[in-house]
């Protein structure tokens, strides 16, 4: 598996665009730069490809590189963001993807999405969220460049939820995990009828970035701040559970996946 990381060097905490952004806090930058080379290292002796894009100085959020986008094959959808705070990180972005090979799409304008946090493959659907930063009329667009054609649109109804990957992710093509308070009841239902083994994940795990993961099928990295039913839980279907300490970028609204986008 490969993945994209964006360095940490300009990390920090400068405004606030979602609730978890609390401007009273601040970052601890030689911890966040631990905590992500750790996240580098873990990732790197469970064999997955690490490629990294250098992060620009006045953009401080670059580093959630699950945000760049959504790649498909040789192609990369660009991310379209709601806040003007994140909007020039796209240009560097696709300066990244462009000298590393990758046909850039862009979006229209004035059109919300921000990648890989926003939309994810559940079997032969995409489940694409909408509602806080991303808008529904992306989908028609997106799906043009995916091979998977049916679009199941959830909204997103609570703030600390603002992407779909703070509260929903699949582990592997049968098992998700999922924080119920985050969808609306049909939503959630159709969850379960589309996901072979949904795990629950409770409110406080989610709010401590445990649906934010990353798996290789085998291996989950996930925030170390999770309870340990969650934990054995993971373990349970089969999964060996990689703890890592996100606290750092937990003070942005970013856990584990957040910092990582898929490249294949
Ligand atoms: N502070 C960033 C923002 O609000 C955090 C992004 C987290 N990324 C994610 N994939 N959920 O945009």
């Amino acid at each position: 598996m490969k993945i994209l990381l964006v360095d940490p060097k300009n990390y920090d905490l400068k405004y606030s665009i979602n609730p978890w952004m609390n401007l009273n806090q601040s970052i601890n930058k030689d911890l966040a730069k631990r905590q992500w080379n750790k996240v580098r290292n873990e990732l790197e002796t469970a064999n997955v490809k690490v490629s990294v894009c250098n992060s620009e100085e006045h953009l401080p959020d670059m580093v959630f590189a699950a945000n760049a986008g959504m790649v498909v094959g040789e192609k990369v959808i660009l991310s379209s963001f709601r806040d003007e705070e994140r909007q020039s990180e796209k240009k560097y972005f696709m300066k990244w993807f462009t000298s590393n090979g990758f046909e850039v799409v862009n979006l229209p304008k004035n059109m919300v999405w921000e990648g890989e946090a926003c939309s994810v493959i559940v079997g032969d659907w995409l489940l694409a969220s909408y509602g806080i930063r991303a808008d529904k009329e992306a989908y028609e667009d997106i799906i043009k460049h995916l091979k998977i054609k049916k679009v199941k649109l959830v909204e997103l109804i609570d703030p600390y939820f603002y992407h779909l990957d703070v509260c929903f992710s699949m582990i592997s093509p049968e098992v998700s995990l999922v924080c119920p308070l985050g969808f609306k009841n049909s939503d959630y239902d159709w969850i379960l009828g589309n996901v072979k083994h949904v795990i629950e994940v409770s409110y406080d795990d989610a709010l401590n970035f445990g649906c934010n993961i990353f798996s290789d099928g085998k291996n989950v990295f996930i925030s170390s701040r999770i309870s340990e039913k969650l934990e054995e839980d993971i373990i349970k279907a089969g999964f060996i559970v990689h703890k890592l300490d996100v606290s750092e970028y937990i003070k942005t609204g970013g856990g584990v996946k957040c910092l990582i986008l898929n490249l294949s």
